[in-house]
């Protein structure tokens, strides 16, 4: 399947890389909706300048797409401090990690995406450093080597994740601040497809704007990803303002149904009731019928489809709802008339 057809994928174009840039909040003021978490790191930010120390260490949880590297700037912003930016896979060797945090001022923000996909080693330098602003390091090999210890300033590390499960409890314990971003209500959405439109200067009329957020799965990028393909289809076949009308013929075109799922989750979701009776299925099975990586599967596709109720993950896998034989048109199974998911089994998440 091309990229084209993957609106919820999580890959960016370079183009797309700049546009988003672009559209980026620098601010609390321009970061909409998630009030609540708004109002928590506010005060927590507003604590520290005044105290002038470094912000507790924070981790951001949640799914691609709703704003987790956003905030990480904003933090840096609105303390008035440098963010240096670094990934979990990208922290090969211990060394690594070591050269950017002896490199850090003091209140820094350190901003390590996929923080779940840290090397174990690489983590173990983190834990002294986190706690105590230590740096430990082995210097020589062999018989001459010899262990030496180094201060480090006092830094706030801001981790990302699209999944806590997977975090060492050493390492998230170690974090002060936890922030968990869900997906956001439509009307925060057309919010976000609002101030969008403003800067890009594009017109939105009667509804266009509501009608992008419907489809965009509660997800900010996505909004956006779609406003854009929509501007282009609003531009070529229209007078360039978004409608309601150009919005929808311009997603259907995308093959971006109603309720914002794209020809990958029809794809996932007809496997399941084709190939494995509605399942329960295995995710690495699912994965190889699929030809789609299996963290992919996990991380992007799936939380989307279980909010909506279309999947439901079980001890003994993945299995399709009452829903969503509904949904295809299909005859409900007998089983599955009664409870929304495979019946006994319970859940797992
Ligand atoms: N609350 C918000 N208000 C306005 N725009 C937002 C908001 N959150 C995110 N965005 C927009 O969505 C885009 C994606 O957000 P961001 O890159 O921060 O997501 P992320 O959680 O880091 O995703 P990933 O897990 O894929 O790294 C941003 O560039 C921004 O334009
Ligand atoms: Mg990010």
């Amino acid at each position: 399947m091309s990229e084209e057809h993957r609106i919820a994928s999580p890959v960016m174009t370079p183009e797309e890389i700049h546009f988003d840039a672009s559209l980026r909040p620098t601010r609390f003021e321009e970061f909409i909706g998630q009030e609540k978490v708004k109002e928590n790191l506010r005060i927590f930010v507003q604590a520290a300048r005044e105290r002038k120390e470094a912000l507790d260490h924070v981790l951001l949880v949640g799914p691609p797409g709703l704003g987790k590297t956003t905030l990480s700037h904003i933090l840096a912003r609105e303390l008035g401090v440098e963010v240096k930016v670094t990934s979990g896979p990208v922290l090969e060797r211990q060394g690594d990690l070591a050269a950017i945090l002896t490199n850090l001022s003091p209140r820094d923000i350190l901003f390590v995406d996929e923080i779940h996909r840290m090397n174990r080693v690489v983590e173990e330098v983190l834990y002294p450093a986190m706690e105590e602003f230590q740096l430990d390091i082995l210097i020589g090999q062999g018989p001459s080597a010899r262990s030496i210890r180094i201060d480090l300033p006092r830094f706030t590390l801001v981790g990302a994740t699209t999944r806590s499960g997977m975090l060492t409890s050493p390492l998230r314990d170690r974090f002060g601040i936890f922030v968990r971003l869900d997906y956001y209500g439509a009307e925060d959405i057309a919010r976000v497809v609002r101030r969008s439109a403003s800067i890009l200067n594009v017109g939105l009329a009667d509804g266009g704007d509501e009608e992008i957020a419907r489809r965009a799965r509660g997800t900010p990028r996505i909004a956006n990803r779609l406003l854009r393909r929509v501007r282009d289809y609003a531009q070529v076949r229209g007078d360039g303002t978004i409608t309601r009308e150009a919005a929808c013929e311009g997603l259907a075109l995308l093959e971006v149904d109603e309720r914002g799922l794209d020809p990958m989750d029809r794809k996932l979701l007809l496997a399941i009731i084709d190939k494995f009776d509605g399942g329960p299925v295995g995710i690495d099975t699912l994965s190889a019928a699929l030809s789609e990586d299996k963290e992919t599967l996990e991380d992007v596709y799936e939380p989307f489809l279980i909010q909506e109720g279309l999947l439901d993950r079980t001890p003994r896998g993945r299995v399709a709802t009452r829903r969503t034989f509904e949904y295809f048109g299909r005859p409900v199974p007998e089983r599955r008339q009664n409870g929304a998911a495979g019946g006994e089994q319970g859940r797992l998440l």
